[in-house]
């Protein structure tokens, strides 16, 4: 019997890095495809001492289609190459706002070009990293997946959604499964962005005061990766009658303040830091400053998180802290 063989686009970050963990225990072949322009080798230490053998790394450009292709190749000669996971994207969001072709590359061509090559090569499934950004600012009101109109306030947030549109056609006319996983924000280590992480790097440079963008009013919810994960393979081990499957994963509760956070790792990292907090209800132009998620869908699967987003915001407080070497 042929061994399964995943491809993993933006393997080498944050989510993907931790993911491989999961790959390598149902026995798969991983192929990891990575730029490098956030992610790094070193994030892939640890999976590779588990083993080795069940991973390949190749470093290029998921939106370059000549370089995927020889990628597929490669993939393919390891067995049945029968499913990817697109997690490649540009996650700075207010990189995007000041250079809208971050965007369009890292996170709309890189679908177009994945979805292009998986269609030469006729690989089933897609999962894929979509993104609360995607429904735009709904004011703190639970959201459910079918609510509406979506509109955006960035253009990460509109080349997710651009990214789902291509994905859903792809499914009309080749895909057989694809699974579209609206993220919250996601936490844990290793981090690459994201508030704890600036936080905690602003308290190394200057361990008297910790500076806030914004009032701290801003309300998210928050995930631990782990649960991230489990979630995901919950979905994606289902067998549907529906050929595509869209789910917001978050927590249950209605996630915590930036004013929380800033407090939780003053306390944890400099607990003599004073907090300077900005003006506005906004960390950066395109943040959603109050952001609530229905997940019942998710929840119809039987899934709880193991943590709710106090807890993940702590432990991955900790565990960045510890990863920056406080
Ligand atoms: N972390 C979160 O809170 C969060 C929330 C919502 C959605 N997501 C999505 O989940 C996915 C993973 O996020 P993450 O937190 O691990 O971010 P990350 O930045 O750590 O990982 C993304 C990886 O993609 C790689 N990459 C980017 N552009 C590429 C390109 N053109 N070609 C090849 N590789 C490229 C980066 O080097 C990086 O390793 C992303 O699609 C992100 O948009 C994350």
């Amino acid at each position: 019997l042929k061994i399964k063989v995943s491809i993993i686009a933006g393997g080498a970050g944050f989510i993907g890095s931790n993911l491989i963990r999961y790959l390598q225990s149902e026995k798969r072949h991983i192929v990891v495809i990575d730029n490098m322009c956030r992610g790094s080798k070193s994030f892939l230490n640890s999976v590779l001492s588990l083993d080795r053998h069940s991973i390949s790394i190749l470093e290029g450009d998921c939106a370059d289609q000549d370089f995927l292709h020889g990628a597929f190749i490669l993939a393919n000669e390891f067995g049945d190459l029968d499913e990817v996971w697109h997690l490649a994207a540009n996650s700075d969001i207010p990189a995007g706002i000041a250079d809208a072709n971050v965007d369009l590359k890292d996170t709309f061509l890189t679908t177009f070009a994945l979805l292009e090559v998986m269609k030469r090569f006729k690989v089933s499934t897609i999962n894929f990293a979509s993104s609360s950004a995607i429904y735009g600012d709904f004011g703190g009101v639970p959201i459910y997946e079918e609510i509406g109109p979506l509109l955006p306030i960035s253009n990460y947030g509109a080349m997710k959604l651009a990214s789902e549109a291509l994905i859903s056609a792809a499914v009309e006319s080749y895909l057989e499964r694809a699974n579209i996983f609206r993220f919250p924000n996601v936490v844990g280590i290793p981090a690459t962005h994201g508030v704890i992480l600036d936080f905690v790097r602003k308290l190394i440079v200057k361990p008297e005061c910790l500076m806030v963008l914004g009032d701290g009013s801003q309300q998210k919810a928050y995930l631990h990766v782990s649960d991230l994960i489990e979630a995901m393979l919950l979905v994606r081990s289902a067998r549907l009658s529906k050929k595509i499957e869209l789910v917001n994963i978050g927590p249950i509760d209605h996630g915590v303040s930036v004013r929380s956070i800033a407090e939780w790792v003053v306390e944890r990292v400099s607990p003599t830091a004073s907090i300077q907090y900005g003006e506005g209800n906004k960390g950066w132009v395109g943040d959603v400053s109050k952001f609530s998620y229905s997940t019942k869908r998710l929840q119809s699967y039987g899934w709880t998180p193991k943590l709710d987003s106090a807890g993940a915001v702590n432990k991955a407080i900790n565990e960045i802290a510890l990863q920056l070497g406080q």
